[in-house]
């Protein structure tokens, strides 16, 4: 989601909430939409909050602020998003001193415009400047519009412990990258989220002992293209060529960071998200193969299986060298799961280039996909210089085929574990029954199981798979 990957959409939207309590009465409603960043994201912002007295609730007509962390990624999003706004106005209506901010991809993109044309909040914060929030917040209280959408040149929050939302106590997001540079045509991304720069492994390090302190048993590495981090003593990623030629040779870059955090956390489950394949390199598959605490799945999106629209959408790959890298994670990690992302009906997209991509998809049988048809976003290079022209149907019927056909692939990867024993880390009670956990194993894939009287929470145990859905692995508890 995102970074990223985005988020189990059900959960998307939901009030979020914090454990920890301030004695100051003031109440603040929080929802956050679109990607694992921004969730992280809500985490700081609670942090933040906290510290100025406020505390999270679940109820919206209680609070004396409501806020929503904004995605821009598709128009759909975004409309979502609109529709919120609507629902809070009503409840405004109601509760007249109640305030309302936007934060995040929709308050950069759309800045002042939210203010000026929409009348529907009284505050728009861009994902760097939550560090304002307590001023802004000030000024709204004083009657004074507030604005900030300044992007960062550093690395904007290393020093905020985030403090965790709608936290299951196990597994928790740890952001190493900011931004993103990679310019992929149809992405609105680098336009809100600003340079790409990377954080002090010291904060990082420093961020996960904390976690494994509160018994947090695994951490996700959060990055728009996290294979790409790049820390030489602070600044942007591009401007890494100009530093000093010390600074360059002493460069920590992503596989030393997964290194570094395997060894100085053995008891922690590391995984990773999201690898752009254009930056992923082999010594980071070598440092996944060489520690056994770091989980053997690779979120890889390709957006697409023919070079040519590739080409057209600025990733900086082919076909072919995305097989090659496929062909080598299989053959130095044999049990690694891998998914992707991929777009139907980009600008130009013929019926031979979408085939093609049901062809890579054969190829590769994706333990898992997330799929979406084209969404044009102003300000983007293809909405600038490319035609939005693949009719809306015949976009939806190639997202159906690519969804089915991922389907059918998610069942063939789950049943690869049939009989097999898998190692979990329970997350809590299964949705459907409170006599069976649910946790992930090392493949990212869900497992439920019944429960026995030895087990709780936070538990790492072997599960041996009896069953499965194309979404879920069935098993019982067993002892190795
Ligand atoms: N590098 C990021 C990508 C963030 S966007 C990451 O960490 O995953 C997540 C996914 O949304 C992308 O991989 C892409 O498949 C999809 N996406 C982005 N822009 C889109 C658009 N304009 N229309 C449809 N899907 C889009
Ligand atoms: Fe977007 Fe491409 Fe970056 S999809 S987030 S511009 S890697």
């Amino acid at each position: 989601m995102g970074s990223n990957q985005i988020i189990d959409e059900k959960k998307q939207g939901q009030a979020l909430l914090t454990k920890p309590k301030s004695v100051n009465g003031k109440k603040v409603y929080l929802e956050s939409y679109g990607c694992q960043m921004n969730l992280n994201d809500s985490e700081i912002v609670a942090s933040i909050l906290l510290k100025e007295g406020y505390n999270t609730t679940m109820d919206m007509e209680k609070a004396d602020l409501v806020l929503v962390n904004t995605c821009s990624i598709r128009e759909k999003a975004e409309q979502t998003v609109r529709k919120r706004l609507e629902k809070y106005n009503s409840i405004k209506k109601v509760n007249p001193t109640m305030k309302i901010g936007v934060l995040g991809c929709m308050a950069e993109r759309l800045k002042e415009k939210f203010l000026e044309e929409e009348q529907m909040v009284d505050m728009v914060v861009g994902p760097d400047a939550y560090r304002d929030l307590p001023n802004l917040i000030k000024d709204i209280e004083d009657g004074r519009e507030a604005i900030n959408v300044l992007l960062s040149k550093e690395e904007t929050y290393a020093d905020i412990a985030p403090v965790r939302l709608n936290s299951n106590g196990v597994s928790a997001f740890v952001s190493i990258t900011r931004g993103c540079d990679n310019m992929c045509t149809f992405c609105v991304v680098p336009f809100t989220r600003g340079r790409e720069r990377s954080r002090d492994p010291k904060s990082i390090l420093k961020e996960i002992k904390n976690l494994q302190d509160k018994n947090y048993k695994e951490i996700t590495l959060l990055g728009q293209n996290v294979d790409s981090y790049i820390w030489y003593g602070g600044g942007l990623k591009k401007d890494f060529n100009k530093a000093s030629k010390e600074a360059q040779e002493k460069a920590i870059d992503f596989s030393n960071l997964l290194d570094i955090c395997a060894l100085e956390f053995p008891e922690i489950r590391i995984r990773f998200s999201t690898s752009n394949p254009q930056d992923m390199k082999l010594n980071v598959i070598h440092t996944m193969a060489k520690h056994t605490n770091i989980c053997k799945y690779i979120h890889l999106p390709v957006q697409s299986g023919s070079t040519s629209v590739l080409e057209r959408m600025n990733r900086k790959h082919t076909r072919e060298e995305y097989i090659d890298l496929i062909n080598n994670i299989r053959s130095i990690i044999p049990e690694c799961a891998i998914s992707h992302d991929m777009i139907a009906g980009f600008s130009g997209e013929t019926e031979e280039e979408h085939q093609e991509t049901l062809s890579l998809m054969e190829y590769v049988k994706y333990d898992f996909g997330f799929m979406f048809a084209y969404s044009d976003r102003p300000g983007t290079p293809a909405h600038k210089n490319m035609q939005d022209d693949v009719p809306l149907n015949i976009k939806k019927h190639r997202l159906t085929e690519i969804i089915q056909l991922q389907q059918k692939h998610g069942l063939y990867r789950m049943k690869q574990f049939l009989g097999k024993t898998v190692e979990v880390l329970i997350e809590g009670n299964s949705k459907k029954s409170d006599a069976h956990w649910k946790g992930r194993s090392s493949q990212n894939a869900m497992v439920v199981f019944q429960k026995t009287e030895n087990e709780k929470i936070g538990d790492l145990v072997f599960v041996k798979i009896t069953d499965c859905t194309s979404a879920t692995l069935i098993g019982t508890k067993t002892t190795n």
